[in-house]
């Protein structure tokens, strides 16, 4: 069986102390549940307050993006070295804005999954397509592309050690959520993908759903036998919303 993970997705949002109550927030009105991972990526900046925060609540650090290298001279980058010391467990790649806005493609997110699998953490890597593919009736084209130029040059236990999470680029910021059968339709083709590619034990790797998941729709979604939980964007940012998100099921 699939593992449940609900992660939040700050982007880039929250002034310091807008963080800090957050967090606070959070910490106080979570309860443990050994059935779902919960898990916050905020901001670079705010990775270290944020994991010291969370103390004991068993709520996990992820972190938005990393650098394709390991380190060196890359000004400006972030290596997934210096995330798992920094206590960081989880990092999203290949986020629609990331391929949308800063050109990252395949080959780019192979490295940065390879980089964040040797640094011993998970990968949270996101697929979608647009509304114009879907309209264009390459929804299925566009999603095994994207699985196989990343998954496809890994080994079965490096997918193993990945969550992946199916965002339609249209849900994204905008409303407008894919309905339950519609996600469930799309999450049913990447596990069939999966276990074609790699055998049944891959049936095993989380599918989240992102886009537009609210406190109201999520549990419809979450019912779905192939949705493993939620990639949570503007509802994560509200506290109560996010925390009945976590306990949707
Ligand atoms: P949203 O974002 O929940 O605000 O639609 C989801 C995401 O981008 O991960």
């Amino acid at each position: 069986m699939p593992r449940k993970y609900v992660a939040g997705n700050w982007k880039m949002n929250l002034l310091k102390e807008e963080a800090e109550q957050l967090v606070r927030t959070l910490s106080e009105n979570y309860t443990a549940n050994p059935d779902v991972e919960c898990i916050v990526c905020p901001p670079f900046p705010w990775l270290t307050q944020t994991k010291a925060l969370l103390g004991e609540t068993g709520i996990q650090l992820g972190a938005q993006n990393c650098a394709a290298t390991e380190k060196g001279a890359f000004t400006g980058e972030v290596s997934a070295q210096m995330l798992a010391s920094a206590g960081v467990r989880y990092v999203i790649l290949g986020h629609s804005e990331r391929r949308a806005l800063f050109g990252e493609q395949g080959a780019v997110l192979l490295e940065k999954t390879k980089r964040v699998l040797e640094a011993g953490l998970t990968p949270i890597f996101c697929i979608g397509e647009t509304l114009e593919e879907r309209n264009a009736g390459k929804l299925e084209q566009v999603i095994s592309h994207q699985l196989q130029e990343v998954l496809g040059h890994l080994s079965l236990p490096e997918v193993l050690n990945i969550v992946l999470a199916y965002e339609p680029v249209w849900a994204i910021g905008t409303g407008v959520t894919a309905s339950p059968e519609q996600a469930e339709e799309v999450h049913t083709f990447i596990h069939g993908w999966l276990t074609k590619t790699f055998g049944s034990e891959a049936s095993n790797v989380s599918i989240l759903y992102g886009g537009s998941v609210t406190a109201e729709n999520a549990s419809g979604l979450f019912a779905r036998n192939h949705i493993d939980g939620g990639l949570i964007g503007g509802a994560s940012l509200k506290p109560a919303d996010f925390l009945k998100i976590v306990n949707a099921w």
